[in-house]
């Protein structure tokens, strides 16, 4: 037996994919947030999907660089990517409040953070405005992951501690795998 649940909150049920913060800047000005709609789209060549709502900092700082930074928030940044949820980089500096600490990127102008898990860089190659977001179709130009998190195919996620966002502040923290072993074809 199953219960029904509003079409509104339909997306919760599908909602925690890895948290990310998406760092954003021109070179000088900079900014983070929490972009948690953010998917693979292409494997080759590599492209990542954000979805972002139209006139936040976020927004305003892709417009400008056409690039932008996704940062994979391990458990050590759950008190962080709520704090970045709140209010506009344009009227503070989310750095300096929360104690993340920026590094320039190697391929991109807006930094990435330091004390993330890996963190993706990308250009924004198109662009599509729907309803209040935008969804940005950005091209990865490098990506790097924390010594000893990655076993060469996949995170490894008891060192990644991956968080996932439920709702409201709640995060699911990602710790063990399950494989299915490969079955002879006949
Ligand atoms: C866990 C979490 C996930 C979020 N995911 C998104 C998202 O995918 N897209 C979006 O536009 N806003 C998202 N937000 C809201 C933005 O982070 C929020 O509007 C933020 O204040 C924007 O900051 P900015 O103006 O400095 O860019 C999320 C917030 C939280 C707490």
């Amino acid at each position: 037996m199953r219960i029904q649940i509003e079409p509104k909150n339909a997306y919760h049920l599908i909602n925690h994919g890895p948290c990310n913060l998406l760092t954003t800047g021109d070179g000088t000005l900079k900014n983070v947030a929490p972009i948690n709609w953010v998917m693979p789209l292409e494997i080759s060549p590599p492209m990542m999907l954000a979805v972002v709502e139209k006139g936040i900092y976020t927004d305003e700082l892709i417009q400008k660089s056409k690039e932008f930074v996704i940062n994979v928030a391990g458990e050590n940044l759950a008190e962080q990517v709520m704090a970045c949820g709140k209010g506009h980089g344009r009227d503070f500096d989310k750095f300096a409040k929360t104690g993340l600490t920026p590094v320039a990127s190697k391929s991109v102008k807006p930094p990435y953070i330091k004390e993330s898990v890996a963190h993706i860089e990308c250009q924004v190659v198109d662009q599509h405005p729907h309803g209040a977001v935008t969804i940005y179709v950005g091209k990865v130009v490098n990506a790097e992951i924390e010594e000893g998190m990655w076993d060469g195919k996949s995170i490894i996620p008891s060192k990644a501690k991956t968080l996932h966002h439920l709702s409201a502040g709640t995060f699911v923290i990602s710790e063990r795998t399950v494989t299915v072993a490969k079955k002879p074809t006949p």
